[in-house]
């Protein structure tokens, strides 16, 4: 099958300015170096710590941050330049859902406006054609013809990225973006979220980008996973090559610190826990450069990669 969407050693680093002449003294190295392909309908997980880049690269890919190297290709063409974007509808196809649904639903409109608007914008729909649209988007999301209606301060936080989710959704995108969706939102509304994400996914076949620090959370939703850190992908795979046989210390970390719901078995999880800190603590130069910089990925299987020290690195 064909990449939708291919990402060739993308970097982006943030200048730091500073002195009197406010001058470039110095960059964050916020993405150095990642790539990754997206198949049309898949589900992506890029997960790490905060700070890891993961934002940074959902960023440039919907072009709110420009690339400082590396290439975007989507369907074939490249787009790393915004001006080829026209074209392509990418700025239709490639939608983002962000973390904090309160700002990014506009507070002074009704929801039916909002879902409304990538319909009107891209499709020219008005008048009942455009209501009966919004009505089938809110639906797909349980939410009903009384919460159109509505502004977004009238629901909860759960039921807000849903409508987010139905807005995202409205241009008949190719891909979406998530940010870290459920991340501000109770352990309980998280899955309910996230299904009617895979709900939407089946009805319109569109891919994601999951975004998240919680490995935990994206476990049922991610076809291919990277694992990210300091700027670079320390692990990719399948979901069972990263759950089943996770081969960097950062990633069975990661996997260390999902928390587990069963009361009873908390104190082996803590064990477990303390075990990859020590492993983490005495290893580290396996994993990692003498300037703590990632290795460079190597195959491990056909699906499989990790950032391994080489033999007579
Ligand atoms: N506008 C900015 N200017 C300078 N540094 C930034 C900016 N935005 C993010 N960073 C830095 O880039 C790195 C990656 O940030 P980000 O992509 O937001 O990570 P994540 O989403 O994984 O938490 C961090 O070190 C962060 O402090
Ligand atoms: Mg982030």
């Amino acid at each position: 099958m064909n990449n939708l969407i291919t990402v060739k050693d993308l970097k982006v680093y943030y200048p730091i300015r500073s002195g009197f002449f406010n001058r470039v003294t110095d960059y964050v190295y916020a993405v150095d170096g990642v790539s990754f392909e997206i198949l049309p309908g898949e589900s992506y997980g890029i997960i790490g710590e905060s700070g890891s880049g993961k934002s940074t690269i959902g960023q440039a890919l919907v072009g709110l941050l420009d690339a400082t190297d590396g290439q975007i290709i989507y369907q074939g063409q490249d787009v790393t330049e915004k001006r080829v974007r026209k074209k392509m509808m990418y700025n239709r196809d490639v939608q983002m859902i962000f973390q904090d649904s309160l700002s990014s639903l506009n507070p002074k409109k009704k929801i039916i406006d909002i879902v409304g608007e990538p319909l009107k914008n891209f499709e020219n729909l008005t008048g009942d054609t455009l209501k009966a649209r919004v009505l089938e988007l809110l639906a797909t999301v349980g939410l009903d013809e009384e919460a159109m209606y509505k502004y977004p301060h009238e629901f909860s936080g759960g039921q807000r990225q849903r409508i987010g989710v139905a807005r995202a959704v409205a241009s008949n995108p190719k891909l979406i973006i998530a940010d870290e969706p459920v991340s501000a939102l109770d352990l309980s509304v998280q899955a309910q979220v996230l299904n009617y994400m895979k709900k939407i996914q089946k009805k319109y076949g569109v891919a994601y980008l999951f975004i998240s620090h919680d490995l935990g959370v994206v476990h049922h939703m991610c076809d291919h996973l990277a694992i990210m850190h300091r700027g670079r992908f320390v692990e990719v795979g399948t979901r069972e090559d990263i759950y089943e046989d996770p081969l960097h210390i950062y990633t069975k970390r990661l996997l260390a610190a999902i928390p587990r719901i069963d009361v009873s078995r908390r104190e082996e999880d803590r064990l477990f826990r303390t075990k990859i800190e020590e492993e983490y603590g005495a290893q580290k130069e396996q994993y990692y450069d003498e300037d703590g910089r990632v290795y460079a990925l190597e195959q491990i299987t056909q699906t499989h990669y990790a950032a391994l020290k080489k033999e007579g690195e």
